[in-house]
């Protein structure tokens, strides 16, 4: 019999995996009720345009054949988008693969990432399944991104700058100024990655990282399909970066990372803007509805960019708890920074107001 354990390198015993949002069908079987809503993985409620679903059929064609190789036809949408060359771009199983392509190529045991906290996870995840690190750097108290500690720590073996903006979980954006003062500050050989998983949703003023990349060629962006374009299940994300680092990341990428599916529907997706904008306003006013309840109850919220939010409810695991026996899914993310938080997925309005009255009930 192999002795599984004894056979990983040592590190990985260390890690453990990620854990999602609680499934919807999960919750309802241990509460053996109908009525349960999934608030918890900033998914886009709304769903994706019905061009792009439309699009399925196409896909019914494809699928005995193995995907185009290098999504030729996606990428070609998406340089248009962006107006940018094709070879300035990779498409990847979600922004998650994109991360990995990026640290397989760049990162080595004895290189690290850098990342503001809290933030998403997945930076230091992958970094350590591929035997190296994500050190995280502390915000400010408010949760604002702290550029001086990020340049502080910075050394000779940092290879990445991890930044996600709007911020994940904390909602919360940074702007161009400080964002270049910081770029001019650092080494070139730094990579600096703007997660953008949730850019359309933003509202305040953020760095117009396409224009941008012509001065720093160490900067990259990142963007999904999974949040305002509603295509979570499809897998699918892409970098826009410098065509050397392109061209680099394609040597270790796996020849068919994105399937027919995504690469049709997303290639829909991105030309309906139309409903990326309903999606937006419905969202905007779904925060608005929830900002107004919260403070009304007398809690405090930190503001969002994003389709999500963070409540401060005191005890954030009694109050995740209570919501569950409701019926309502949320996240609880703990630590020393977030454990007097939950973090809340915005929803449809009905939702919204589901998740209201069970948060009352909680305070009663
Ligand atoms: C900041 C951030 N980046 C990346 C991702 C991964 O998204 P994808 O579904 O494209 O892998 C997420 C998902 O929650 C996220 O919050």
């Amino acid at each position: 019999m192999a002795d599984y354990k004894s056979l990983v390198w040592d590190g990985l015993l260390e890690l453990s995996a990620y854990v999602p949002g609680k499934p919807v069908k999960e919750l309802q079987r241990e509460l053996g009720i109908e009525k349960v809503i999934k608030l918890a993985s900033n998914e886009n409620p709304y769903g994706a345009s019905p061009k792009a679903l439309a699009a399925l059929k196409e896909y019914e064609k494809e699928i005995t054949r193995y995907p185009i190789g290098d999504s030729y036809y996606l990428r070609q949408e998406i340089a248009a988008f962006h107006n940018v060359d094709i070879d300035n771009i990779v498409c990847g199983a979600g922004s998650d693969e994109i991360i990995q392509l990026l640290y397989m190529a760049f990162l080595t045991s004895d290189t690290h990432a850098l990342a503001p906290s809290p933030s998403f996870s997945e930076y230091e995840l992958l970094a350590r399944g591929l035997k190296s690190n994500c050190r995280w750097v502390e915000t400010n108290s408010d949760f604002s991104i702290n550029f001086e500690n990020i340049l502080n720590a910075v050394n000779e073996k940092t290879r990445f700058i991890m930044l996600a903006n709007p911020n994940n979980p904390t909602g919360t954006l940074f702007g161009e100024k400080a964002f270049t003062d910081f770029m001019d500050k650092l080494s070139p050989d730094v990579l600096v990655v703007l997660d953008e998983a949730y850019i359309e949703f933003a509202e305040g003023d953020y760095p117009d990282v396409f224009a941008l990349m012509k001065k720093y060629n160490n900067l990259m962006t990142m963007r999904t399909f999974s949040k305002a374009y509603g295509l979570a299940s499809i897998r699918c994300g892409y970098l826009v970066a410098d065509k050397e680092c392109i061209s680099l990341i394609n040597r270790i990428r796996p020849p068919f990372n994105v399937n027919s599916a995504a690469q049709i529907i997303c290639a829909e997706a991105l030309k309906d803007q139309e409903h990326i904008k309903k999606v937006v306003a419905l969202n905007k006013a779904g925060k608005e509805y929830i900002y107004k309840e919260v403070a009304a109850m007398g809690l405090e919220y930190v503001k969002t960019d994003t389709n999500f939010m963070l409540i401060k409810v005191g005890d954030g695991k009694k109050v995740f708890d209570d919501l569950l026996k409701e019926g309502v899914i949320v996240r609880f993310l703990g630590g020393s920074r977030l454990k007097e938080y939950i973090r809340l997925s915005i929803g449809t309005e009905e939702e919204n107001k589901i998740f209201i009255n069970s948060l009352k009930k909680s305070f009663k």
